[in-house]
């Protein structure tokens, strides 16, 4: 299928590197240098979908980019890179010509943009009207709410009984309860996922049922939709109930669903199934953060080394973080990050039955058992998402659980997990 156009208005060796991931993803290219080589390429009607703008190295030369685009009845919407404290001024300059358009600063991944675009694209093939409501925002963006769109974070070990999902299920209510976000859980385990039977949210509609009555004319929409409130404050909403269902889960589009619903949730949390399945790769692409649990177990930490390795290659380098689990005395953090040479973001004690006992009447520890240290250990995680500082630092300690350690360039091994 022959893709539209996108252009790249990008320093040369970005757009090279964004132009290869893009061709790779079907869509056509055309890299310009100068407002008036856009101007040529509109002339000539070419099909263009998206138009990648620089904003940071020439402002001017934006607003060109941006005139036209919006001239002669057109209005192509735009992916804009730009620092967030020149984001005010651009809504300034920009305002009434295109709500459609998206901002992202540096550093981006060309998978990251790619999947933008995916989005993008989807999103101005809905019909109009159908988009207009609550679930797609309308009308011009308000740099505040730039600022909160929300981030995706995905929980994924490609070794199963790590605590992927314990960690996804009370991450989201630990943020939801004890921090107030807008949090939407993603069970985007496609095979063993039990994110809603834990919750006790047995008769959901996945998005596999609503896929399967057709293609959607809008992702996003309909992942969000469907989502089910939680007592935890969470909505949530599985991908599918079989692992027969995948097949209408077309990973590059349950991908743009799940970036496009950062529009309506402040943190998306998305578990993950235990694979280096083409969903968990597009996935992958569009999270900003990448928690990958490790029990204080070889098999766990194998798995957690193995990621690591492939971690160039799956283009998610820099955007891993370790979450200890089960950290209990005689574990040390600095240990297991020279072990696996990723940082650690947090630890969570052994809850022992509380998970049990939680999980029996639908509900997770977070809400069951408030004032339980475990609890505590969530909330410090919720924290290092949002960013906040860490109140007390982790200090335990056994070695060599795979050897010789290795060493994690430059962090100290003071045992304390880094900032997310
Ligand atoms: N910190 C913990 N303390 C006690 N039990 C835990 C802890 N983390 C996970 N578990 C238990 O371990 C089992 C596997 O966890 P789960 O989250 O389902 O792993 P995964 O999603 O990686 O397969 C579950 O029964 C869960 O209740
Ligand atoms: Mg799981």
């Amino acid at each position: 299928m022959l893709r539209p156009t996108v252009v790249l208005a990008l320093p040369p060796s970005e757009a090279e590197a964004v132009g290869a991931e893009l061709r790779e993803a079907g869509y056509a290219t055309a890299v310009v240098q100068r407002p008036a080589e856009l101007a040529a390429l509109l002339d000539v009607g070419t099909d263009v979908a998206v138009a990648v703008l620089d904003g940071e190295t020439d402002f001017d030369a934006l607003l060109d980019y941006h005139v036209l685009l919006h001239e002669d009845g057109r209005a192509i919407p735009a992916l804009i890179i730009v620092p967030a404290p020149m984001l005010e001024r651009l809504l300034e300059l920009t305002a009434g010509t295109s709500s459609a358009d998206e901002y992202m600063s540096r550093p981006y991944t060309a998978e990251s943009i790619r999947w933008r675009i995916e989005a993008m694209c989807i999103r101005s093939q809905t019909p109009t009207g159908v988009a207009e409501g609550p679930i797609i925002e309308q009308g011009p963006v308000d740099p505040t709410v730039w600022r909160q769109r929300g981030r995706v974070v995905a929980v994924f070990n490609a070794k199963g009984g790590v605590g992927k999902t314990t960690i996804a299920t009370n991450l989201a209510a630990a943020l939801a309860t004890r921090r107030s976000k807008k949090v939407l859980l993603v069970d985007a385990d496609t095979v063993t996922g039990h994110v809603a039977t834990s919750l006790g949210l047995d008769q959901v509609v996945t998005l596999a049922d609503v896929w399967r009555e057709g293609p959607p004319a809008d992702p996003v929409r309909s992942l969000v939709e469907i989502a089910a409130p939680h007592e935890s404050g969470s909505s949530v909403v599985s991908l599918t109930a079989s692992p027969l269902g995948v097949e209408v889960l077309e990973p590059g589009r349950v991908a743009a669903a799940i970036d496009g619903a950062r529009a309506h949730a402040e943190i998306v949390v998305v578990d993950l199934h235990p694979s280096y399945s083409p969903l968990n790769r597009a996935i992958f692409g569009v999270a900003d953060r990448i928690l990958v649990p490790v029990t204080p177990d070889v098999p766990a930490l194998r798995a957690a080394v193995q990621l690591r390795d492939v971690a160039d290659q799956l283009k998610v380098g820099g955007r891993l973080a370790l979450v200890v689990n089960r950290a209990n005395s005689g574990v040390s953090v600095a240990d297991i990050e020279r072990t696996v040479g990723l940082p650690a973001v947090a630890c969570i004690r052994s809850g022992g039955l509380l998970f049990v006992r939680a999980a029996n009447e639908g509900r997770t520890v977070v809400e069951r058992y408030p004032r339980e240290g475990v609890t505590e250990d969530f909330e410090a995680l919720a924290d290092r998402i949002l960013g906040l500082p860490r109140s007390e630092p982790a200090k335990r300690s056994v070695f060599g659980l795979l050897g010789r350690p290795r060493s994690l360039a430059g962090r100290g091994a003071t045992g304390e997990p880094a900032r997310v």
